[in-house]
């Protein structure tokens, strides 16, 4: 079988570790999917940038669209963020036939219905394992682990930046601004860290989860949102005083009114686990009616965890491609509204 050919828009942290992470382990990632995965073409404003990780393997070009207007490309992967453009050139990769694979939460919690819908008419396949806690599987572990399962309540550790900066501040006593300034060195905020500090970050999340986990539309504008910049010093020594630490949650919970959808900060007492996730790691507590409570644990940001979860899902498209589609595993939301088509 040919190789399946990808294009790559943006290769920064995320872009190059996908394109390392497929050298370096190719033979396996060849055997697992059942054909060879190729990124054959990469768009980036700065070429030199993107010709010093791909060297002569790959064809670079500046505009994306010479990307999603090349016959040969089978996947698209959107490394690029934000609304605006990344947008735009996910629906054209769409409706030009493409398979895409993304890392871009915000954008799927604000637009996932209008993507996941231009998807289905289309017959391709929109995946994002990346999109959620970085390396850790939890889209796979929803959609298909857990699949017995009704989902009651999940509860997660999923921004990376937040968690860094509270363990800084509580561990070391340093002050907000110092640690948010590490985490922009280190690589794990967002472009605009507001995101990460204000709970918008893990909000696009645990939307996310939400729609898989309860097959309702992504509804990023139904979720309360508070982040951990009223947060001081004192207020996390006090709860460590009686026991607690101060955990940023996005929380998504099955209720008789309907579906929670929160984030904030925490009291959760010490003794948790997940009350012991330090540094910028992620974890998701996962509750389901059979499985009981599951817990996964990983790095939630960074090159090569969430280029982990982008070969992932390139892996799942190429063993799916070519299958009907009825038989592929969509999001749930997605699955769902099939469902109810096909009178099922
Ligand atoms: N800014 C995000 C975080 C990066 O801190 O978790 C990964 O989504």
């Amino acid at each position: 079988m040919k190789p399946i050919q990808v294009g790559l828009l943006g290769i920064g942290t995320v872009g190059s570790g996908v394109f390392n992470v497929l050298q370096r382990n190719h033979d396996e990632i060849r055997r697992r999917a059942g054909r060879g995965i190729a990124v054959t073409m990469v768009a980036d404003l700065d070429e030199a940038r993107a010709r010093a990780v791909v060297g002569d393997q790959a064809k670079v070009v500046k505009d994306a669209r010479e990307v999603i207007a090349n016959p040969d490309i089978d996947v698209v992967i959107e490394l690029i963020g934000g609304y605006g453009i990344a947008k735009a050139l996910v629906l054209e990769a769409i409706a030009a036939g493409k398979h895409v694979v993304t890392a871009n939460k915000a954008l799927l919690a604000v637009h996932g219905s209008e993507i996941f819908k231009a998807a289905a008419d289309k017959g391709v396949m929109v995946a994002y394992e990346a999109a959620v806690a970085g390396g850790i599987p939890i889209i796979k572990a929803l959609r298909e682990g857990l699949t017995a399962n009704q989902i009651q309540w999940i509860a997660g550790i999923i921004n990376g930046t937040t968690n860094f900066i509270l363990s800084e501040m509580r561990d070391k006593g340093l002050d907000f601004d110092l640690v948010l300034k590490e985490a922009q060195r280190l690589g794990y905020a967002e472009a605009d860290p507001t995101f990460d500090i204000e709970g918008v970050d893990a909000a696009h999340k645990v939307t996310l989860m939400s729609a898989i986990a309860f097959g309702v539309p992504v509804q990023f504008d139904k979720a309360y949102v508070e982040g951990i910049t009223k947060l001081s010093s004192v207020d996390i020594r006090y709860a460590e005083q009686l026991g607690y630490r101060i955990k940023l949650l996005g929380i998504t919970k099955r209720t008789d009114k309907g579906i929670e959808l929160r984030v904030h900060p925490s009291l959760v007492p010490t003794k948790r686990l997940i009350a012991n996730v330090e540094g910028a790691m992620n974890a998701v507590v996962v509750h389901g009616d059979a499985v009981g409570t599951t817990l996964y644990y990983g790095k939630g940001a960074g090159s090569e965890p969430t280029a982990s979860a982008v070969i992932a899902d390139l892996v799942d498209i190429a063993r799916l491609e070519g299958a009907d589609v009825a038989h592929r595993v969509p999001p749930l939301a997605f699955q769902s509204s099939t469902l109810r088509e096909a009178g099922q």
